[in-house]
């Protein structure tokens, strides 16, 4: 099957670049090519039919990489497939990154493009904390295979971060940066530009290269924050939060420069981490109101926060617009980010029992863990998503008992803060 160029969706009309809102309409699909649907369909085959034998072994010679350029044709569904590729086209142009990738989920991302760029022997650099499950695959699964890590404060500066590199670099080949910013649940950012400044003084390894810079902008990303023009040369994203949306699917997103997507293109045609075909149409559809589901969500959070500042009962809120002015997480805000997000951390008065009791009081907010969603969700980190983690390091990380994540959904503000407001009355 060959794809012709795709008509409707121009990124420019009458000389105008075309916004991403506007593009999540139409780009990457020609429905000229699909019997004239308005919408794509969702492809549901596992293989395709090739117009001719030649064109079959140009095809795979493509997947293969032993012909360099990508592949022009489609041809069975674990390299590729319309949805999925209709998808990652507009999932680039948000943050105009050259190629973008699907997967099943966040995490199949995150592992696909860390099994691409690291060997045995190597040492992952990372900020600290991550996602636990991208902690787990890094300290535990890769560290059977002899990988190693050093990790850095995610607030930390230039020197801090040199000093970690230098570590890094006496114990072994860098194999890669990898960031997550802001950090759950402590919201503290990651100064990218310091730490392309700091890779960028590092010597070349054999090859001529450096180490890249891979990050995970699920909490910000697409609308808020796209650290590739900070410097991040792979964006990799949780598309089962904001991006999907809904609460609805799980999936992931990697995001660069056609040189760095493509090898990991080729580990997941090895090891099938793409998305389905319809997780790829379902967060097409999503991706059709992004820009307004975040702005409300933000909107609703800025709202929000400012009750929940005031209240008597809460001890404090660590949500990005309330960075002190002067502060370099507040210079690095606003050189990285467009926005102050809509997930946030409340520290109430008391401990675990005023956490449960106002958790339990809860109306309107689901209590669940995830985030991004147009539901408003709540949550106990300290209890729940971050259980596990040692009591010291938890101490390190300010996840205290008296800590509730929350994640503000697109409902009408008032009717969330009276919501807030007789859940703060019963803890
Ligand atoms: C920051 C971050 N990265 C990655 C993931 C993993 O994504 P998924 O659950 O889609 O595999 C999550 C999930 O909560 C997350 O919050």
């Amino acid at each position: 099957m060959m794809r012709r160029p795709s008509k409707s969706g121009a990124p420019a009309t009458g000389g105008r670049k075309l916004k991403p809102s506007t593009l999540m309409m139409g780009h990457g699909y020609d429905p000229r090519l699909s019997e004239g649907a308005l919408k794509p369909p969702i492809f549901l085959t596992s293989t395709f039919a090739f117009e001719s034998a030649e064109a079959g072994k140009r095809f795979f010679e493509q997947v293969t990489g032993r012909r360099p350029g990508g592949t022009e044709g489609l041809v069975y569904s674990r390299f590729n497939g319309p949805d999925q590729e209709i998808l990652e086209d507009r999932l680039g142009v948000w943050e105009e990154a050259e190629d973008a990738l699907s997967f099943s989920s966040g995490m199949a991302a995150i592992a696909t493009v860390l099994l691409t760029l690291v060997g045995t022997g190597d040492v992952i650099v990372h900020s600290s904390p991550l996602y636990a499950a991208t902690e787990t695959l890094i300290r535990q699964v890769l560290g059977r295979f002899g990988v190693r890590f050093v990790d850095f404060p995610a607030g930390a500066d230039r020197p801090e971060i040199e000093r970690v590199l230098a570590e890094a670099a006496s114990l072994g080949q860098i194999a890669l940066v990898y960031l997550e910013s802001p950090a759950n649940p402590t919201n503290a950012l990651v100064d990218v530009e310091a730490v392309k400044a700091a890779r960028d003084a590092l010597p070349a390894r054999p090859d001529g290269t450096r180490p890249p810079i891979v990050i995970d902008n699920t909490f910000l990303g697409p609308l808020w924050a796209k650290p590739l023009q900070q410097g991040a040369d792979i964006v990799v994203y949780s598309l089962t939060k904001y991006a999907g949306g809904h609460s609805d699917l799980v999936a992931g997103g990697a995001l660069g420069s056609l040189a760095m997507i493509e090898p990991v293109r080729a580990t997941r045609n090895v090891i099938g981490t793409i998305l389905d075909p319809h997780s790829s149409w379902m967060l097409l559809r999503s991706l059709e109101t992004l820009e307004l589901r975040m702005t409300r969500a933000g909107e609703n959070a800025a709202k929000v926060c400012a009750f929940l500042q005031g209240h008597p009962k809460v001890e404090r809120v660590n949500y990005l617009g309330f960075l002190p002015e002067g502060s370099r997480q507040a210079d690095i805000w606003r050189r990285h980010c467009t926005g102050a997000g809509s997930t946030f951390s409340v520290y109430l008065k008391g401990g675990e029992r005023e956490a449960f009791a106002f958790l339990d009081a809860l109306e309107i907010a689901k209590l669940a863990v995830s985030l991004g969603g147009t539901e408003t969700l709540a949550s106990h980190p300290a209890s729940m998503t971050h259980l596990s983690v040692p009591d010291t390091r938890k101490a390190a990380l300010d996840i205290s008992d008296n800590l509730v994540r929350i994640s503000v959904g697109v409902e009408d503000a008032d009717d969330l803060i009276a919501d807030l407001a007789q859940a703060l009355e019963a803890c």
